[in-house]
């Protein structure tokens, strides 16, 4: 069973990096496979809503890094998306990437019953984390996936550095373990 992370800051190598790579890390000593994306010097245009995905289903107009995306979210099991707080909200990076996954949406709902959750990194400790994440959930919900958190409150909130947000990584820890628990179960 596999288990994708996205890395959507433009960053690279930065806090969200660390944290996909921490998250995955723990999911692969728990028995998974995984493989991470990054979204830093990718290119990934905004949807125009020309509405090929709806007459020629499945397809889009634009030919971008969403190409390789697009296979590697129907592929796997659960996704785990770590975004950083921009404005209180998600990046633009990752907005541009969930508009695109529309293709996907009116193929018959490609991420149906995926597994799916989030994290959210801020450089202050109030700074949009929840809200973020919620963002992420709401892609979620409108593919059809099944949205766990970190078995407490809504995933991993993350206080940039995130090498010394001990709190931050426990709910990255809770957050990978309800992933893995949940595709044990319902995988069996
Ligand atoms: C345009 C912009 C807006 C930001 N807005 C917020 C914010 O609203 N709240 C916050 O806590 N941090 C904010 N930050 C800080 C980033 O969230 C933080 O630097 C980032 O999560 C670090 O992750 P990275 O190293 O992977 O890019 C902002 C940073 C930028 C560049």
């Amino acid at each position: 069973m596999k288990i994708l992370g996205i890395s959507g800051s433009p960053v690279k190598g930065g806090n969200n990096e660390k944290a996909i790579d921490y998250a995955l890390t723990r999911a692969k000593s728990q028995g998974f496979e995984t493989e991470k994306i990054t979204l830093a010097e990718k290119e990934i245009k905004s949807c125009t809503a020309c509405d090929q995905c709806k007459e020629k289903k499945g397809t889009c107009s634009i030919n971008d890094y969403m190409e390789t995306i697009r296979p590697k979210l129907v592929e796997a099991d659960a996704i785990i998306i770590s975004s950083p707080v921009y404005f209180g909200t998600l990046s633009g990076q990752l907005k541009c990437m969930f508009d695109r996954t529309l293709p996907l949406r009116r193929d018959s709902f490609k991420l149906k019953d995926k597994i799916g959750a989030a994290i959210a990194i801020g450089r202050s400790r109030n700074g949009g984390q929840e809200y973020t994440i919620q963002t992420i959930h709401i892609w979620m919900h409108i593919q059809g996936m099944l949205v766990v958190g970190d078995n407490n409150h809504f995933g991993g909130t993350i206080v940039a550095p995130f090498e010394e947000d001990v709190v931050g990584k426990k709910t990255i820890d809770d957050t990978v373990d309800k992933v893995c628990e949940l595709l044990k179960k319902i995988k069996k």
